[in-house]
């Protein structure tokens, strides 16, 4: 079948569609129907089907004589080495695993928090809690203790799965501390804590609440794998908002399995067998999708990259990995290709390895800037697919569905909507606009199975961040266009969010971190254009009257704040004092205008700007941190 006949069967039959794709997954109970549009604007997915998502991505492949396969490659240049998993052995070690907390009393819909560096037993905690029905919740290891106390406050883990240490080049992440400083922050505090001792660091235990991960599973019944109903919820994953508070995604069982199986071939191309290599984190959406669930549960064998894409221990890292374990398609993100690129611009690195198991590259995860994937193109000689999808979808929106019919490249384009995705950009109003022409990327309701249903205990705020402003669409966020063949392009987002080095990132969530500095009376903090991470933040912070310390005490100060509130993730590390802020005569910080002038774009002078003379004194204090000039 052609992608157009897929689609548009998507389109005209969602239900018939999705329950035909259903049949690639096993089922305890097969679902009568695969739409739930009873409660609109509010859709589910397989809800009367019973299905196990540890069954589908490991036991599955073992029954079906794959368990000698290797399923998980743990690649660690950081620590020096190299371990393979098989099916088998995956199936046993999260079978334990999991019989271990359910003896620890974690039972269906109980959640568990992970925070774990690239480590299989980060893959094997999510399996174990699939296997009995907990509903897991990663976070990313570069956050602070106090992002790590927000997310157990909302989600109210029972227990919490973590490793004694990261390894981050030149740096040793002393994970133990940071969960037993969030732990006493949080007003939530979990029944028990199971601790991965790494050799690298062993970290002290606290009596009667942390076990140590193979002490803890000594002499238990290994659990079976246990059904669940299509909407119960697989994981939930906090991203970036408008504001501090981060978003609990929910992903529910059902429709994740049968998007990402079908995603497997049709996009990345893969048959079961092959290697797939997803170059990201557990703690991303990507990680998510395409190091745990996705390749696991298409029975592809999966990389787990502990390291960097230079430095680790070199530009050619990417390039070892892709020839020593034969892999077939690779996704990674730009500022990746980035970094490879400004330390080995002639491909030199590259040149070492034979490549020919390769397929093609993916990227995703901000925008591919033309430069970057022209660069690939050339040096790999093989097809580059930039993709778009968010957190909130958990697989692609829109991309090129290679595995089914590779379309056409166009330079700067994820290419064309994915089954299931209605994509339309809309003005203002809501109206549907010509093609070519700008406007905000809203997606037809209902979205596709795998696609968020909610967000963890705030279903009001999902209405009003997804759902209200263009009623019978989800907004995505983004602003873009699309041409008259269908091409989608996406240029911006519309809100507060940011995206450094690949990561998502609220403004909003640096600011209040500013704000919460007591020399600090006001402050802004937008995000400008660096050739490595994409985006760069930046604060502006007013002083409370009277302070008259020394400027640069004071925002190094501030860098330090983020640093321990957010983490060293946030990247943020510029931060300036300002006498003003522009607003419009409402109060509202010209924050887009702000950019601009970081960016030395042209702009027009915004109508309600009370006074235009402090965008010069804004573009003198860029100036003074190397920006703008
Ligand atoms: N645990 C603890 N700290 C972490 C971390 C983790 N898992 N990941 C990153 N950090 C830290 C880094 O050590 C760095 O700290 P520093 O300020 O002390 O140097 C900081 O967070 C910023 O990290 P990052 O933005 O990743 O920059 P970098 O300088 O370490 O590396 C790149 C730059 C481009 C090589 C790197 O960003 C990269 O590989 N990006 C790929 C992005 C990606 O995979 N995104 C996932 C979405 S698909
Ligand atoms: P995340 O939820 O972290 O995956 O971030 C999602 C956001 O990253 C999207 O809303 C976009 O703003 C941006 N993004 C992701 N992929 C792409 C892409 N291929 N092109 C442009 N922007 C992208």
């Amino acid at each position: 079948m052609s992608y157009k006949e897929v689609y548009e069967a998507s389109m005209a039959d969602p239900n018939g569609f999705w329950l035909e794709q259903a049949r690639a997954i096993d089922w305890d109970r097969f679902p009568t129907r695969a739409l739930n549009d009873e409660n609109a604007p509010l859709y589910t997915w397989y809800g009367d089907g019973m299905v196990n998502t540890c069954w589908n991505a490991v036991d599955r492949h073992c029954e079906a004589g794959r368990g000698a396969q290797i399923a998980l490659i743990h690649d660690s240049p950081v620590t020096g080495t190299i371990q393979k998993i098989t099916y088998d052995e995956l199936r046993n070690r999260v079978a334990m695993l999991a019989g271990a907390l359910r003896a620890k009393g974690i039972e269906k819909g109980d959640r568990v928090i992970i925070y774990m560096p690239m480590v299989p037993q980060a893959i094997e905690a999510m399996l174990a809690c699939a296997r009995i029905g907990a509903i897991h919740s990663v976070v990313f290891g570069g956050f602070a203790a106090h992002e790590l106390a927000v997310r157990i406050d909302d989600c109210k883990p029972k227990a919490i799965i973590a490793a004694s240490c990261g390894i981050e080049p030149g740096r040793v992440v002393h994970y133990k501390p940071l969960l037993d400083g969030a732990i006493e922050q949080a007003t939530h505090k979990p029944d028990f804590c199971v601790i991965f001792q790494r050799e690298q660091e062993v970290a002290h235990l606290e009596e009667g609440r942390d076990f140590n991960w193979y002490g803890f599973q000594y002499g238990v019944e290994p659990a079976d794998c246990l059904p669940v109903e299509g909407t119960h919820p697989a994981y939930i994953l906090y991203t970036s908002g408008t504001t501090g508070a981060p978003k609990g995604v929910v992903r529910h069982t059902g429709g994740h399995l049968v998007a990402l199986n079908w995603s497997m071939k049709n996009i990345y191309n893969v048959d079961p067998g092959d290697a797939f290599w997803a170059a990201s984190d557990v703690g991303w959406v990507v990680g998510h999708s395409y190091i745990a669930y996705g390749p696991l549960i298409h029975g592809n064998t999966t990389i787990v990259f502990e390291g960097k894409p230079v430095g680790t221990p070199d530009p050619g890292t990417f390039w070892r990995v892709i020839s020593e374990h034969n892999v077939r398609s690779f996704f990674t993100a730009p500022t990746a290709i980035r970094a490879v690129k400004r330390e080995d611009p002639k491909g030199e690195y590259l040149k070492k390895y034979d490549l020919s198991c390769l397929r093609a590259l993916y990227l995703a995860g901000e925008r591919a800037d033309p430069d970057t994937i022209e660069w690939a193109q050339r040096v790999l000689d093989k097809p580059v697919y930039d993709h778009w999808w968010q957190t909130e979808t958990g697989w692609t929106i829109a991309g090129n569905p290679a595995g089914l019919e590779a379309l056409p490249v166009k330079i700067g384009s994820p290419t064309v909507a994915m089954p299931g995705y209605d994509i339309q950009i809309l003005d203002e109003a809501g109206h549907q606009m010509k093609p070519g022409e700008l406007g905000a990327i809203a997606i037809k309701l209902p979205l596709p199975p795998g696609t968020l249903p909610t967000l963890w205990n705030a279903e009001a705020r999902f209405k009003k961040s997804y759902l209200e402003h263009f009623p019978g669409y989800y907004e995505t966020g983004d602003a873009g266009m699309i041409d008259e063949n269908g091409y989608v392009y996406i240029m911006a987002r519309t809100d507060d969010v940011i995206n450094v080095a690949g990561h998502r990132l609220s403004t909003g969530a640096m600011e209040e971190v500013l704000a919460s500095h007591p020399d600090v009376a006001e402050c802004a903090v937008i995000g400008v254009s660096d050739d490595l991470k994409g985006q760069m933040p930046v604060g502006f912070v007013i002083l409370t009257k009277g302070v008259n310390r020394p400027e640069a005490e004071i925002t190094s100060e501030c860098v330090k704040l983020v640093r321990d509130q957010i983490g060293p993730v946030a990247a943020f590390k510029l931060a300036v004092v300002v006498d003003r802020l522009p607003k419009t005569r409402s109060g509202k910080i010209l924050r887009a205008t702000m950019v601009k002038i970081a960016d030395n774009q042209e702009f027009k002078m915004p109508a309600t700007i009370d006074d235009p003379a402090i965008l010069d004194e804004i573009r003198d204090a860029l100036k003074s941190i190397g920006y703008g000039g």
